[in-house]
């Protein structure tokens, strides 16, 4: 698979079915966001890897989109670590590395940034420093689950590029 099929072919996947993820992809998804490129090569990310029930069953009540998956990213960044106010953007790259991944290891995912962050700190009681911006449920589509609309609705060319 090329990247733009890679880039093209990945959707959110909306709705996960029982099926476990191998440790060997979640080695390899987890190795992509190790490796992501940050400011200064700080690497001021934290990855919760929530794979407990517990885990699983807090995050269901902090997030209304976690669509049944067993084995959920919590993608944070250290205050302490970023190199200037740069940890919300190393940690999105952080989070696009793993999502890519996760989809060429033949993995569904679904950036979530719909979650109570406070709440979030308080579950799992995350030092001040940890900074959560997103979730990152993963596993296999359930049956039936499909590409939303929005995923092929894309704005013109020139709406999103201007060339100078
Ligand atoms: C920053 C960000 C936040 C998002 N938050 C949510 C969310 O809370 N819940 C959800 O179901 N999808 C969420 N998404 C997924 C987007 O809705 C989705 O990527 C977009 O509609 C395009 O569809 P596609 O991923 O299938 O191509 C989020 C995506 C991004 C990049």
């Amino acid at each position: 698979m090329t990247f733009m099929e890679l880039a093209k072919s990945r959707y959110s996947v909306r709705g996960f079915s029982d099926a476990p993820v191998e440790e060997e992809k979640l080695a390899a998804i987890l190795e992509a966001g190790r490796i992501a490129p940050t400011a200064c090569n700080n690497q001021p990310q934290h990855i919760y890897v929530a794979k407990s029930a517990d885990a699983i069953a807090k995050l269901r009540t902090i997030s209304p989109c976690t669509y049944n998956s067993n084995l959920i990213l919590i993608v944070c960044y250290d205050t302490a670590v970023q190199a200037a106010h740069f940890g919300e953007q190393d940690a999105s790259i952080v989070c696009t590395h793993m999502m890519l991944e996760a989809w060429e290891q033949g993995v569904g995912s679904c950036w979530v940034g719909m979650f109570n962050a406070e709440e979030l700190v308080k579950a799992f009681d995350l030092p001040e420093n940890i900074r959560p911006i997103a979730l990152l449920p993963l596993g296999y589509a359930a049956e039936g689950v499909q590409p939303a609309p929005l995923h092929t609705a894309y704005r013109d060319y020139a709406a999103t590029i201007t060339e100078l």
